[in-house]
């Protein structure tokens, strides 16, 4: 390890903690998780985070890391630069120790280590991951919560295994309509919820919903779930439960904390501001269509006779069909040309060649529709939590 040159002033200190916990950190196998614990008894936050260190902070504790934006610059996120969201600490777990089990509403229940899990068919998908909160920063009046811009979305490319298959082994019984997942991650504060979600039998079936080992040809690094999650294409990333040890088949929706009280929306629109009660909202399931503009950046000043508007585009179950640009403030609409079409659950790049007709202050727009005919609105759907942001992108610039 290098020597460090202690300072007098709190700032470097903290600084130094930063990097000295960092190099710690990235020594064993990327990540050591002893000395993960003992950062934790530490009473200074790390200023980095190990492995992630160009990320927008959010929060330290829970982690939440926005990706910053120079990560739309690669269509298949860096793990370095994919965002993390926890709600809880993040539990050590050691793989030889690890077990998954396979309760409930199944005839043959199943306690698998990770060697058990690669028997299965080994499967590899581009899936793009997006926080139901992203772009919560956007709307007006604000909504509580972390205040994501556009950067809680990342792609990656997943290797595990099949959900479904794991639990036709299994057997389910003719009772099994939801599947509860539980991970190893504790509350801060003992008492407080746990975090465990349940989708519908049918989303678990379908051959895309994979228990996942490996992200971009890595093992799943800590903050994504190591040694296992699963991933639920084409829903918010609150679905993709992390760190998983323990899937329980039921006969009915799970109704703890994280779906009764968190991730809910509203059942019938209301006016911006209004609180409501979990039981005039319905628990969140897939993503809304939504499209961004990467580039040009906000209120950047350009210079270039041509310039070349970019961005991403996805839905939630189903395909992007058309990406729109406007450079008029909405007036008019062009085409935009989908540059990397992966099919469904992997976004899209397009972008759009545009000669600034005078130099001026313009804004330019992107909106896109998917196969469904969903498209996005210009007023964002309020919500209380400040979920499924997916308005028009606006971008302002000057061209000189
Ligand atoms: N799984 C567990 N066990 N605990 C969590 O706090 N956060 C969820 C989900 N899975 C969470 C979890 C939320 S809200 C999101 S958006 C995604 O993980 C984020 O996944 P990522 O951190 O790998 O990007």
């Amino acid at each position: 390890m290098k020597k460090t040159k202690f300072s007098n002033s709190r700032r470097d200190f903290l600084k130094v903690l930063g990097h000295l916990t960092g190099a710690l950190f990235l020594n064993i196998d990327g990540f050591s998780k002893n000395l993960l614990a003992q950062t934790k008894e530490l009473t200074l936050e790390p200023q980095v985070f190990p492995g992630k260190e160009k990320m927008i902070i959010l929060s330290r504790k829970p982690i939440v890391l926005e990706m910053p934006p120079e990560g739309f610059e690669y269509f298949i996120t860096p793990n370095e630069l994919f965002f993390v969201r926890n709600n809880t600490s993040m539990p050590e777990l050691n793989v030889k120790d690890w077990r998954l089990t396979i309760t409930g509403e199944v005839k043959k229940p199943l306690v698998l280590t990770m060697e058990d899990l690669k028997k299965f068919k080994e499967v590899e998908a581009l899936i793009t991951l997006e926080c139901y909160g992203n772009g919560r920063s956007f709307f007006e009046p604000k909504a509580s919560g972390n205040q994501w811009k556009k950067g809680g979305i990342g792609t990656a490319l997943w290797k595990g295994v099949r959900l479904k298959d794991v639990l036709e082994k299994a057997h389910l019984t003719d009772k099994a309509k939801h599947v509860i997942f539980d991970g190893a991650d504790e509350p801060f504060t003992p008492g407080s919820p746990d975090f465990r979600r349940s989708i519908p039998i049918e989303k678990a079936l379908s051959p895309e919903t994979l228990l996942v080992y490996e992200m971009n040809g890595q093992p799943l690094p800590i903050y994504h779930g190591y040694p296992l999650r699963v991933v639920v294409p084409g829903w918010g990333g609150a679905a993709s439960v992390k760190w998983l040890i323990n899937i329980t088949v039921s006969d009915r929706e799970y109704d703890g904390f994280y779906m009764v009280d968190k991730y809910r929306h509203p059942k019938n629109p209301v006016k911006p501001g209004t609180k409501l009660s979990p039981k005039d909202m319905f628990v969140l399931t897939e993503l809304e269509v939504k499209s961004i503009i990467t580039n040009p950046h906000n209120e950047s000043k350009l210079s270039s006779e041509k310039i070349l508007i970019k961005g991403y585009a996805w839905t939630g179950e189903g395909y992007i069909k058309k990406v729109e640009v406007s450079t008029d403030g909405g007036r008019t609409w062009q085409r935009a040309k989908i540059v990397r079409n992966e099919g469904k659950y992997v976004w899209c790049s397009w972008e759009f060649e545009w000669r600034p007709p005078q130099k001026g202050y313009y804004t330019l727009m992107s909106k896109a529709t998917d196969n469904r005919g969903r498209t996005q609105p210009f007023i964002p759907y309020w919500n209380q939590d400040g979920y499924l942001y997916n308005s028009i992108d606006m971008v302002n610039v000057y061209v000189e």
